[in-house]
């Protein structure tokens, strides 16, 4: 179809239309991600290639931060992902920790997508789950490339036994990784026990160990899982990584500097990492420089940086929008093909320009 002369068309040449706005549930999103831990590995991998080749917009998440709530935010992230998924959109994400204290999670979001053609919305999707899944999936493909090159990790340790921990063992174990041995550390207890519940449930091999301390954690895991609440870094000795583990360190700010500086870093983006008081941020300022810093997860992937075995290696992700985009347009397809989208009906309502 080519449409009418001076009508703007799609990149499929459909004259552009504006779809009807869909709301998408969290038990719709969970019903399209459960058991598909592979696939969004995939689609995840697929996104930060497009970022890493430039076929993306990702500007800095913007920190709402209250003066009297100092322990509470909510942070944009805006991001347009090209490729085969062209989709613009915005994740809007809240963190309040007191929620925990009521048996609430700590975090809540909505993803808003955005067509491409016309810029107008057409879906709000329930999100907490989508970006833990994005967390849990980079998480999950960091821990498989960063290992390539040594031996594969068989004692797990999860610093921090929250949500996102169970999420990333879920996917580690969608993607194949068993383990020896599962070591937990928390500093609340019913965060310990609530987490090997979870792991007795999910049929986990190995034994599990409850460690007493950080240090016990880290040195008795080849690959060790940073998923706390931190807010400024509580790990500082870099002897306790004497054994060279694979460090993902989602939570981002439970390395000191020394820690930083004595592995191999990589990062998910590097300006986004380097801000908000990061522990690699942290870093350059002691430094004054980025010297530390030896590439992106796309740099590893794509085999422009290579990872000695002889060192930690410590991912630090951001975490990035156009993986909420990539996760959030593969729940909405999905939904969509099912024929289970709950459409608002005359959601926009002045959609003829003059009436
Ligand atoms: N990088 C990313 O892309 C990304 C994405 C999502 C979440 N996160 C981060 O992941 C972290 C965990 O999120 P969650 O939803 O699981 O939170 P959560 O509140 O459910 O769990 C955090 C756990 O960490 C424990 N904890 C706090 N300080 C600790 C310490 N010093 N040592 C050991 N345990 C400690 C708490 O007791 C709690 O059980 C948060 O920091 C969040 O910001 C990062």
């Amino acid at each position: 179809m080519t449409g009418v002369p001076g009508v703007p068309t799609s990149a499929t040449g459909e004259p552009h239309t504006v779809r009807p706005f869909a709301v998408i549930s969290g038990a719709q999103v969970q019903r399209v991600l459960e058991g598909r831990e592979k696939q969004v590995v995939e689609l995840t991998e697929a996104a930060y290639r497009l970022h890493g080749a430039g076929d993306s917009v990702n500007p800095p998440s913007y920190f709402l931060r209250f003066p009297d709530r100092p322990t509470s935010r909510i942070i944009a992230l805006p991001a347009s992902l090209g490729g085969h998924v062209r989709v613009d959109g915005v994740k809007w994400i809240s963190s309040f920790p007191e929620n925990v204290r009521a048996g609430l999670p700590r975090a809540s979001a909505v993803l808003i997508l955005n067509d491409q053609d016309t810029g107008y919305p057409f879906a709000c999707l329930e999100s907490s789950v989508i970006s833990a899944t994005r967390t849990a999936a980079s998480a999950a493909l960091a821990a498989d490339r960063l290992s390539r090159d040594r031996p594969r990790p068989t004692r797990v340790g999860f610093c921090g036994t929250g949500l996102i921990a169970r999420y990333i063992h879920t996917f580690l174990a969608g993607n194949g990784w068993s383990f020896e041995e599962t070591g937990v550390y928390d500093l609340a207890a019913d965060s310990t026990a609530g987490f090997r519940r979870y792991l007795e449930q999910s049929g986990a091999t190995g034994r599990i160990t409850v460690h007493h301390s950080a240090e016990e954690l880290i040195r008795g895991s080849d690959l060790v899982v940073f998923a706390t609440v931190a807010g400024e870094p509580h790990v500082g000795d870099p002897t306790w990584f004497s054994h060279h583990p694979v460090v993902l360190h989602v939570s981002l700010r439970d390395l000191a500097p020394e820690v930083i500086l004595a592995s191999t870093n990589i990062v998910d983006d590097v300006e986004h990492c380097l801000k908000a008081d990061t522990s690699p941020h942290l870093a350059e300022q002691l430094t004054g420089n980025r010297d530390f810093l030896h590439g992106t997860l796309d740099d590893v992937m794509t085999g422009r940086v290579t990872v000695p075995a002889g060192r930690p290696v410590v991912f630090s992700p951001f975490g990035l929008g156009v993986l909420d985009l990539a996760v959030g347009k593969y729940v909405y397809d999905e939904v969509a093909r099912s024929g289970e989208l709950h459409v608002i009906d005359d959601f926009f309502h002045e959609l003829r320009r003059y009436g």
